[in-house]
């Protein structure tokens, strides 16, 4: 992929005391997106933010809020989330059992409309849904905590994805152990958009962990 890699740093890495300051300071620092973790200590075992914490950083960016709830069951509380002020909200595949009605969901909302795929999933379970989708998000990581490696085998369900989607306008999202070595690995498989938490927020020099990540992703990898 040659098209310019979107970077959407994942809050779940920021300092939840400071989180209105942490998204400016992101979007100052140039990200593209603002990737909100959303979990239920249920669907995976951790627990985090709910849609009054998306409310309270709505005013504080005027970028895309990139939401990826990984909550089952999720169709219950996607109206929630839109009305908190989410531009994507991004559902698992394998957090309920209508995947198609959850996506009609979101888009009646007027938002746009995400699938993510944990890594064991197959990417054939959106092949009937495609027309219904916005994004799709890969999972390079065992979806629960920031800080994980890279599951390598996922660079080839990354190109097959690009592949299924063909030329529709849908974006394809890759969230877990993003780095500029990683980023490189998952530009060239054909993602558009990487979610990094630890690569961005380590050391406090956002702008410069971004531009990091962007270098990364423009480097043939080998
Ligand atoms: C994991 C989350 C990711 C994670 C990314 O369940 O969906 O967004 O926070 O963090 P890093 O980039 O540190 O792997
Ligand atoms: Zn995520």
């Amino acid at each position: 992929m040659s098209a310019e890699v979107l970077i959407s740093p994942s809050i779940l890495s920021a300092d939840f005391a400071r989180l209105g300051e942490e998204v400016r300071a992101i979007d100052q620092a140039g990200c593209d997106w603002v990737h909100v973790d959303v979990m239920d200590g249920h669907f995976v075992p951790n627990i985090t933010i709910g849609p009054a914490v998306v409310a309270a950083i709505r005013p504080h960016t005027r970028k895309p809020l990139d939401v990826h709830l990984m909550i089952a069951p999720v169709d219950p509380y996607i109206e929630a989330f839109a009305k908190a002020g989410s531009d994507i909200i991004t559902v698992h595949a394998e957090a309920g059992p209508h995947l198609d009605r959850s996506l009609q969901l979101i888009r009646s909302l007027g938002k746009k409309a995400g699938v993510s795929l944990t890594p064991h999933t197959h990417e054939s379970i959106i092949q009937y849904v495609l027309d219904r989708l916005d994004l799709v998000l890969v999972m390079t990581v065992n979806p629960g905590f920031g800080g994980q490696a890279f599951i390598p085998a996922m660079a080839d369900k990354i190109a097959a994805i690009r592949q299924m989607i063909g030329n529709r306008p849908i974006h394809l999202e890759v969230d877990g152990g993003v780095n500029p070595a990683t980023a490189a690995v998952c530009a060239k498989a054909g993602a558009d958009v990487l979610v990094a938490g630890n690569a961005v927020f380590q050391g406090g020099k956002y702008a410069e962990n971004i531009k990091a990540i962007r270098t990364g992703a423009n480097t043939i990898a080998v």
